[in-house]
């Protein structure tokens, strides 16, 4: 009988699908009729089944797992697999799924794909500071090449969440605090995960994620409350997801949080309301992992059925993990409270998408073992790794041009719990990454200078207090030219459930550091960080410092090149460093306030015992060469509806080496019907210059890039005097105005 109803499926897929080239309407509408072929046989059950998502036990990314997921899928109570992958696994369990159930629908397997699948590239925060769109494309494609020669059709990625609370571990995983570079990374990503289109071999469908605001989370706490003005939820935190679901993202993953009082995988305004009505979002909706669950402790609904009542209702497809659908749904819909046809809504949605996959043809068709083989960690794919981490380094300090270091005649001390480290390098949500397979700081060093005496001495621990290894790492010191200290953060101290209070350098190391200073050597930290930390002493004691956030899989090799000049650094940073916790939330496009700062004046916005200014600022980055900037100059100084202003700016390479910029430009509306921020970003180029070479740079801005959330809620401009700003970076640039009509 099973076989009969499978066959009979599957021919009515080949027959719908027909042979020839059809628009893509049609092809639309053949999916439409095949995914109803195959909705009209199934049982209630068999459709919640369709509903469900569990783990496997390769890897585990949340704090549950099912021990028997492989006889859910042979009862047909689970339509997802998430953390299988390899191509023979997942052959295996698509076909307990496809033999074995009585209508053979097969299974999505998906992964958390954040940053490289098998080849690791830097975590996406590190990546988005390369402010290189084109690298964010490469690394997804990449990832997505990889990830499905393992079997997998599905990434949980971009994570898209604005974050301006470096307390919160999981800004390692987006673009960082701003709205417009948010939304260029996103776009960028889903466009390299999801390839030409879905259905290709080496495309994975993307997944939004967190919707919605999720970086917004009190304190920085994770899975904290979040709880702000839709106008400020419409102006920064949307449009990253937005972008994405505009460059064809086929699914979309709950957040944990709640906003304004519901949690999100309860949310009927995120999840119907504004994403399916408002955004005609048309793919599938997964929660987050047991977030139905969750809306318990929420203290959203009371029990099982409530809760998976109210997700099923809000608009929520698929239940990560929870379970609640499966236990829950058959008897709502068995008593009416819930009817069939939203089962069938979200059904059809799910398998429109196995069917765009083409799974109903060849349910084994992403598991290939040859293709693994020759798609993993290739050349092409190191490189690009390599290239995309140099890219993403931002140089904090230089003094006295400590960097580039020589490769010849000094004497290098290589000292801190970051040196001779793999699996570190490769930062949190690094998936099927091994860690050991990546270059640790002291390998990349050593092949970058062979000759060269190396001193290296761990001096202490990433997070603990034990100082016994400090004395030989002063002895290192005391016998080289220079020292290289690799410090930092663990890569678990980011990313997921990994909130800090405290953002300086975490154990000993800011002691370690201290030490070593006293021998009077020229100090170069190398910095690894999921966020921006407090490294104030460091910024005053040291001679040059390096973020390098988690540079993946080529870490070493990406930092001996820079190290030694091989590239020259031109990253930007993403986002705020301040000087304490205590001034976060910070970031540069805040409101300018009725009492702006006056140091002569108490009654003014400002700390007693620290100043407003971060300790570095979003955008900031240094090259080994310096850019000057010419005045700002316009087209014209009044523009109405249907104009467009043209911005330039010279810029020229003042000192010896080729360096990149990344050119910004930023625009502060004076006075509005709700006050604006002192500048919001609305453009950046990166240029490479060679010494002495000069380049115009030109910006055109719409009337539409001046729109925002007036009083009433309608998005659109007001006129009035602008300022626009073009320079390296938030702070230092220059600017002139213009008047909207
Ligand atoms: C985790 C994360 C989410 C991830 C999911 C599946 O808890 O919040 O980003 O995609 O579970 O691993």
């Amino acid at each position: 009988m099973k076989r009969l109803a499978f066959l009979f499926v599957v021919i009515v897929a080949m027959m719908l699908s027909g042979c020839g080239s059809k628009t893509e309407h049609e092809q639309s509408d053949n999916i439409s009729h095949q995914v109803d072929s195959v909705l009209q046989l199934m049982t209630l059950e068999e459709k919640i089944g369709q509903l469900t998502l569990y783990t496997s036990d390769y890897d585990v990314t949340g704090p549950s797992i099912r021990e028997n997921y492989k006889d859910d899928i042979k009862k047909g109570r689970v339509g997802a697999i998430f953390n299988a992958f390899g191509a023979d696994y997942t052959r295996k369990l698509q076909e307990i799924a496809v033999k074995e159930t009585r209508l053979g629908i097969p299974l999505l397997f998906g992964y958390d794909v954040i940053h490289g699948h098998r080849t690791i590239f830097p975590i996406p925060l590190g990546e988005t500071a390369s402010w290189d769109t084109d690298a964010a494309y490469t690394s997804s494609r990449i990832a997505a090449v990889e990830a499905s020669a393992e079997g997998l059709h599905w990434t949980f990625a971009p994570m898209c969440d604005i974050a301006r609370d470096p307390r919160w571990g999981r800004m390692a995983e987006g673009a960082g605090e701003d709205t417009y570079l948010g939304v260029k990374m996103a776009e960028a990503r889903v466009r390299g995960f999801q390839g030409n289109k879905l259905g290709d071999l080496n495309s994975v469908m993307a997944c939004v994620k967190h919707f919605a605001a999720y970086g917004a989370v009190q304190a920085g706490r994770d899975y904290h409350t979040v709880d702000m003005s839709d106008r400020m939820l419409r102006e920064v935190y949307l449009p990253p997801y937005k972008a994405a679901l505009d460059a064809g993202a086929a699914t979309v993953m709950t957040s944990f949080n709640e906003y304004d009082g519901v949690p999100a995988s309860g949310s009927k305004f995120l999840m119907t309301d504004l994403l399916r009505n408002e955004w005609k979002f048309d793919g599938f909706v997964v929660t987050d992992y047991t977030s139905i669950m969750e809306m318990i402790p929420h203290g959203a609904a009371e029990d099982t059925a409530s809760a998976a009542a109210l997700a099923i209702e809000a608009g929520v497809d698929m239940d990560m993990q929870a379970g609640f659908y499966e236990a829950a749904l058959p008897a709502l819909v068995k008593s009416g409270k819930i009817k069939e046809h939203i089962i069938d809504a979200a059904v059809r949605r799910i398998l429109r998408k196995k069917f765009e996959l083409g799974l109903f043809k060849d349910p084994y068709r992403y598991s290939d073992v040859a293709r693994e083989k020759s798609s993993v960690m290739t050349a092409d794919h190191l490189n690009a790794a390599r290239d995309i981490a140099r890219k993403s380094f931002v140089l904090l300090k230089n003094d006295g041009q400590v960097l580039p270091l020589s490769k010849t005649g000094k004497r290098i001390a290589l000292i801190g719990p970051l040196v001779n480290n793999k699996r570190e390098m490769i930062g949190s949500w690094s998936a099927a990454g091994d860690g050991q397979k990546s270059i640790s700081v002291l390998e990349g060093i050593r092949q970058a200078i062979p000759g060269v005496q190396i001193n290296y001495a761990k001096g202490c621990n990433i997070n603990d207090d034990s100082t016994r290894y400090f004395s030989e790492a002063v002895r290192a010191a005391s016998q080289s030219d220079v020292v290289v200290m690799a410090l930092g953060e663990a890569a678990l101290m980011s990313g997921e459930a990994a909130s800090r209070a405290d953002l300086n350098l975490p154990g000993v190391q800011q002691k370690l550091f201290d030490e070593i200073k006293k021998t009077g050597k020229p100090i170069v930290v190398v910095l690894f960080s999921g966020r921006p930390l407090t490294i104030n002493s460091l910024d005053k004691n040291a001679d040059a410092i390096l973020e390098v956030w988690f540079p993946g899989t080529q870490a070493g090799l990406a930092i001996a090149d820079v190290l030694f000049g091989d590239y020259n650094p031109s990253g930007k940073l993403p986002v705020t460093f301040p000087r304490s916790v205590g001034q976060i939330p910070i970031f540069y496009s805040m409101k300018n306030t009725g009492r702006p700062m006056d140091p002569n004046q108490k009654y003014t916005s400002k700390y007693l015992d620290e100043s407003n200014e971060p300790l570095y600022p979003f955008g900031y980055g240094l090259s080994y060469t310096t850019f000057n900037y010419g005045d700002v100059s316009l087209n014209t100084n009044e523009m109405q509806e249907g104009d467009t202003l043209v911005a330039s700016c010279s810029v020229s390479n003042a000192g010896k080496a080729t360096g990149e910029e990344v050119v910004q430009l930023y625009v502060r509306d004076q006075v509005g019907s709700v006050t604006r921020p002192v500048k919001e970003l609305k453009g950046f180029q990166k240029i490479v210059l060679k010494p002495g070479e000069s380049k115009v740079l030109t910006f055109k801005l719409s009337v539409k890039d001046l729109s925002f959330y007036r009083r009433d809620m309608t998005w659109g401009t007001e006129p009035g005097k602008f300022d626009v700003f073009i320079g390296s970076n938030s702070r230092d640039a220059k600017s002139t105005t213009f008047v909207l009509k």
